[in-house]
């Protein structure tokens, strides 16, 4: 075979949890197409630093796709139908998107999977994510799909409390993790992105986070 597979292979999986797993690879197949959906989506949508409600802006940049965006303001966080800065719906799933998302989510054991809201993050190196639930959907049962692309970074997957030690999870360019069900609500974040130039995608770790908010 040629070095084309070389490294991990492509079915490889790891079981974080009961209904929780990394899918390796899994959203390879789909590079070209999710590289151009991201291009179409910040362009319409670009990427900005939201400001928590405590007031600290985010170090991660965001942008959104699908029928619910999750914006933060100095209000609080919430889903929203429009982009608070157009004022025009977010830009609907590339149809790339939805495929990868129904598939990742099926082989990781959650048939029918439809989510309606897509979170695009921009990790710039150094920049970390803080360990959160995912608790602003209505739909606390159905899987979240999570895509990394561009630079490496340490993913954590913890307990379902805050202080509760989390695993360190290395995730590569086109890994997918999934977790829904009774592994729905545990905290999760990501480690400072350490520095690096990907061939895709430069200095910077792209991460689309699917959810079913409604
Ligand atoms: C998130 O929790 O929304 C993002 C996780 C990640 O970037 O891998
Ligand atoms: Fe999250």
């Amino acid at each position: 075979m040629s070095d084309l597979f070389a490294g991990q292979a492509q079915d490889a999986r790891t079981e974080l949890a009961a209904q929780a797993c990394v899918l390796h690879g899994f959203a390879l197949p789909f590079e070209d197409a999710l590289l151009a959906g991201v291009a179409d989506i910040t362009q319409a949508a670009p990427f900005r630093h939201l400001v928590t409600p405590g007031g600290h802006t985010m170090q991660v940049a965001m942008t959104n796709c699908g029928t619910f965006g999750w914006c933060s303001d100095r209000r609080g966080y919430r889903y929203d139908r429009v982009d608070p800065q157009s004022g025009l719906p977010w830009p609907s799933f590339p149809d790339a998107f939805l495929h990868l998302a129904r598939d990742a989510a099926a082989q990781a054991g959650f048939d029918g999977y439809l989510p309606d809201a897509c979170l695009v993050n921009r990790y710039a190196p150094g920049t970390r994510l803080s360990l959160h639930q995912d608790r602003d959907e209505d739909d606390r049962v159905a899987p979240i799909v999570s895509v990394s692309l561009g630079l490496p970074a340490t993913f954590q997957f913890g307990g379902f409390a805050r202080g509760d030690r989390p695993v360190r999870v290395p995730l590569a360019h086109g890994d997918v993790v999934v977790w829904g069900g009774a592994d729905r609500m545990r905290f999760h974040g990501v480690l400072p992105v350490p520095p690096g130039r990907h061939p895709r995608l430069g200095e910077c770790r792209i991460n689309l986070t699917f959810r079913k908010v409604r």
